[in-house]
């Protein structure tokens, strides 16, 4: 089946009639039902899919041509709340489709080549970004990954089983893999305002997600005076403000996506205000000033609403800087421009565990991501395919 056929089976699977957005939400339906697709379609190449006991998967096209370590590509089926439809199936669609162009092209392998999946890039559902790889490169251990909670209060050890996959069966092994490639719609407007299809990565922006308890005290909305509560939802409230502030000044990002309130009821001031905070900058030092200028500013509301504030860091990542050797070899297959991104990826997770890195970006006209919004036209989708044919060939010829 070529790209178009694929996407277009896609398409209908965890798709929202009223958004047009994606729930594509790990260890859930739709999931498993990609997983099952992926599968099929490299059942359908002659390739073997190996599923890892938490569900990543890898399917290895290893000709007799092929020895050593492989090269990898692929990237990850889940999506956001809401998403939209390329952030992660794009990779994985253009992974299976550059290799019927290699075999098309007559194209012998001197090195196996890969095709991965891993799961909850998102970290939509456990609230850990790249979870998956952060498992198989052991940034994450299972121990401490199996009490994380989803929304719901569902263990994730349960949420795993009840998908039918067993954690104790292992993981997947990245000791053959020599090279990780991929290709990911790009989630702003650099291509586009450059007016080029494709590009390569750089770097991944420092960014983690920090989870602030604003505690208060639940109190009557009509008879408690202004003067006499304890609201966490104005802590919290001005806390938004303050690291929106920051950011803006600083030439950061910050953002407050979600949050939670109890016992979330219009007549009563809240007890409580869990909320998260996303924060990207471009350097680690950045990165940690801003957060602790938002944490000092939070206190100090606190302490003046009489409420009580923790905050807990939760899946932090460094700043990573791909191969640059590599970048500057692959940029010259087809003139590609090397830029930044400010989103985290699977391939931050591999290159930070000393794997040769680099990143594919297909040209995303609205600039939207993280949003029904997101898109790419076909025939960027297209280009996209021959640039990671190319690059395949260049890292396995
Ligand atoms: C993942 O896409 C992220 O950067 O939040
Ligand atoms: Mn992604
Ligand atoms: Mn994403
Ligand atoms: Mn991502």
């Amino acid at each position: 089946m070529g790209f178009e056929e694929m996407w277009r089976d896609l398409a209908p699977v965890g798709r929202s009639a009223a958004s047009g957005g994606y729930f594509r939400q790990p260890w859930a339906s739709a999931e498993s039902e990609l997983r099952a697709w992926f599968a099929q379609e490299c059942a359908a190449r002659g390739l073997t899919v190996e599923t890892d006991g938490i569900g990543n998967q890898v399917a290895w096209w290893s000709p007799d041509s092929a020895t050593g370590k492989g090269v990898l590509t692929g990237s990850h089926l889940d999506s956001v709340l809401d998403g939209g439809a390329y952030d992660g199936p794009l990779g994985v669609v253009s992974a299976l489709a550059a290799v019927d162009t290699m075999r098309g092209r007559g194209f012998e392998p001197s090195r196996p080549i890969g095709i991965g999946v891993f799961v909850e890039e998102e970290g939509s559902r456990f609230g850990r970004a790249c979870l998956g790889s952060r498992l198989v490169t052991g940034a994450t251990t299972w121990d401490e990954a199996r009490e994380l909670r989803d929304r719901d209060g569902v263990f994730l050890a349960d949420a795993v089983e009840v998908a039918g996959l067993d954690p104790s069966t292992g993981l997947l092994s990245l000791e053959h893999v020599g090279t990780f490639v991929e290709l990911h719609v790009e989630q702003g407007r650099d291509l586009f305002d450059r007016d080029v299809a494709v590009g390569l990565a750089s770097e991944i922006w420092p960014h983690g997600r920090w989870r602030f308890d604003f505690a208060g005290q639940a109190n009557h909305a009509g008879t408690t005076r202004m003067e006499d509560r304890r609201d966490p939802m104005l802590t919290y409230a001005m806390t938004a403000l303050a690291a929106n502030k920051q950011a803006r000044l600083a030439g950061q990002r910050a953002t407050f996506g979600r949050i939670s309130v109890e016992p979330n009821g219009t007549n009563a001031v809240p007890s409580l205000v869990t909320a998260w905070l996303d924060a990207r900058a471009s350097s680690d030092d950045a990165l940690a000033e801003m957060v602790d200028a938002v944490g000092r500013q939070a206190q100090d509301r606190a302490g003046r609403d009489g409420t009580a504030l923790t905050v807990t860091a939760e899946s932090v990542s460094g700043s990573v800087a791909f191969d640059p050797d590599l970048a500057a070899r692959l940029a010259g297959l087809g003139d590609w421009p090397v830029i930044a991104t400010q989103a985290g990826h699977d391939a931050g997770i591999l290159a930070d565990a000393g794997i040769p890195t680099a990143m594919v970006f297909v040209r995303n006209p609205t600039g939207v991501s993280h949003s029904p919004d997101e898109h790419a036209e076909t025939a960027d989708c297209l280009t996209g395919v021959e640039a990671l044919a190319d690059v395949l060939e260049e890292l396995a010829r």
